[in-house]
């Protein structure tokens, strides 16, 4: 990029709405602490502003909204609200705390959800946007208005409502395709009409909030750039309601490698991309598919032989980007048996993780157990130990012994001891198999016998004495929960992942969670 393009760069606005939207992924609830931990990573990878929750929702999402704006300082700290008074009242009174504070209003434009969801008409919705609008207005400056469903709204109406609004006091018009609708060349006309269309569109950012239904959330919001938008909505990962929203880390480098077209910027340090990426998709227990852009596994891996020889004669004859710049480290033997407190410490430092002391200390004891059992010690195998030890949820049940016996011609038995309040707990079950009398003995000792709906396993780096990584998801009672946990032995990690999504349920109280949901935009 030329100096003179670089100066003429527009600065584009990442909203990021992994705690609110990405939250509202199938199974991936996190609780307030949870959410606390993402909200100081994604300042630290520079995004502008974090969407916290919805806290009308529920109790667990006002105060989640609350502790963010009281421990996280930089980026602007948001809540979403329904157009009516006890959800802005709810939103304004958990951002209290907040610095810089954002109250995200929304309503329906749509005619499906116009005559089917609110019944109401256009001018009903225009005057409740109105109201909604200068009510939030009475606790912050920086309002934000979405039009759901804008995608399919008369364009005339939405040009009406977005003229509206903003009169009223709103500082960023959002224009989300709720259901995942447009076509990327349609979504940008859209954008370029309101520009051209709406008088007062210049005293407003216009954002936009894309879902990936046809998988084109991510082209879509980078066709509003190209047609002037200066605010993009995006999660880590791509996570979000149904197929997810528009991944963070694909428009933030599809921005940077393409200059000449985009012309744009943003705030992010790429080089913190990987580790949030890791963090979201360890503490929400939702696993990046392997060939997933900029995150996934294979996403810098060459097998061809004639890209590898490529790549050694010039990296840039088939990489667009360079690993290092979203902060994949070159995945290599880091550590072995005989190293110690200070390398480990060091070498997580540079990964981008800060322990505390006792945190330190389990990890370590984790990493000598596994360096017994495991030759090489890959950064992955870090990474995946740091975030079995980070405390990913309340830890009511600690898994604390496994044995089983299976076998041709021989009726799976496992034993299984848990620690609940320093107390030992152990009982005995057969099953299909040696997972499945785990997750029997476990019901007994928890008392709890929730469905297992997803299981899967998979090795977090490659050889037979890799670590392997299991992921579980449970529903009890109307809540749904991912749970994850690692080990070189797949039984035991399969009985952590188990153990891991019990707490998570425990933790999060499944009514609360089930109110919280049928709330959800
Ligand atoms: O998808 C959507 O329309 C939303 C709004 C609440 C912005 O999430
Ligand atoms: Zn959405």
């Amino acid at each position: 990029m030329s100096e003179g393009s670089l100066n003429m760069a527009r600065r584009i606005t990442i909203f990021d709405t992994t705690l609110r939207d990405g939250e509202q992924c199938p199974g991936a609830s996190l609780t307030p602490t949870e959410k606390v931990e993402i909200a100081k990573q994604l300042a630290r990878l520079g995004v502008d502003v974090i969407e916290g929750g919805f806290p009308i929702a529920s109790p667990g999402d006002a105060q989640a909204v609350r502790m963010i704006a009281r421990a996280v300082k930089g980026p602007t700290i948001a809540a979403l609200a329904r157009s009516l008074p006890a959800d802005i009242d709810a939103a304004a009174a958990s951002l209290a705390p907040a610095k810089k504070k954002r109250i995200h209003v929304f309503l329906a434009t749509s005619p499906i959800h116009r005559k089917y969801k609110l019944r109401k008409a256009r001018e009903e919705i225009l005057r409740q946007a109105v109201w909604a609008v200068r009510y939030a207005k009475r606790f912050s400056r920086d309002i934000e208005f979405s039009p759901e469903d804008a995608s399919r709204t008369e364009p005339a109406f939405l040009h009406q409502v977005i003229e509206a609004v903003i009169k009223a006091g709103a500082t960023t018009v959002n224009i989300p395709d709720t259901v995942g609708f447009a076509i990327p060349e349609e979504f940008g006309r859209l954008i370029h009409g309101m520009m051209e269309r709406v008088p007062n569109i210049h005293r407003a950012v216009i954002s936009v909030h894309c879902h990936n239904d046809l998988g084109l959330a991510v082209p879509n919001s980078l066709s509003a750039i190209a047609n002037g938008a200066g605010q993009v909505e995006c999660t880590v990962n791509g996570i979000g309601e149904r197929a997810g929203n528009a991944s963070l880390e694909e428009i933030v480098m599809s921005l940077r490698v393409r200059p000449d077209i985009f012309h744009a910027t943003t705030g992010i340090d790429t080089t913190h991309i990987y580790k949030t990426s890791r963090l979201v998709s360890s503490l929400t227990g939702i696993i990046v598919q392997p060939n997933k852009a900029i995150v996934g596994d294979n996403a810098f891996r060459h097998e061809s032989g004639i890209h590898q020889d490529g790549i050694l004669k010039y990296r840039q004859t088939y990489e667009i980007m360079r690993p290092q710049d979203v902060g994949v480290g070159e995945s290599k033997l880091v550590l072995g048996k005989l190293s110690g407190r200070h390398a480990f410490a060091r070498r997580l430092v540079s990964l981008g993780f800060r322990l505390s002391k006792p945190e330190l200390e389990r990890a370590f004891a984790r990493f000598k157990v596994l360096a017994d059992k495991k030759k090489e010690i890959f950064d992955n195998d870090l990474v995946a130990i740091v975030e079995d030890e980070l405390p990913a949820a309340q830890e009511i049940y600690k898994l604390v012994y496994v044995h089983t016996t299976s076998g041709t011609d021989t009726v799976p038995t496992a034993t299984i001891k848990l620690s609940k309040e320093g107390k030992l707990l152990h009982a005995a079950s057969c099953g299909d198999g040696p997972v499945d009398a785990c997750y029997k003995a476990i019901n007994r000792l928890t008392g709890m016998a929730p469905e297992l709906c997803a299981y899967s396993v998979h090795s977090v780096t490659r050889g037979k004495d890799a670590l392997g990584e299991a992921t579980v998801k449970l529903r009890y009672r109307r809540a749904e929960v991912m749970g994850r946990g690692t080990s070189t032995d797949v039984i035991e990690a399969s009985a952590k992942a188990y153990v891991n999504a019990i707490n998570r349920l425990l933790a999060q109280g499944s009514e609360r969670s089930a109110a919280r949901r049928s709330l959800r935009p």
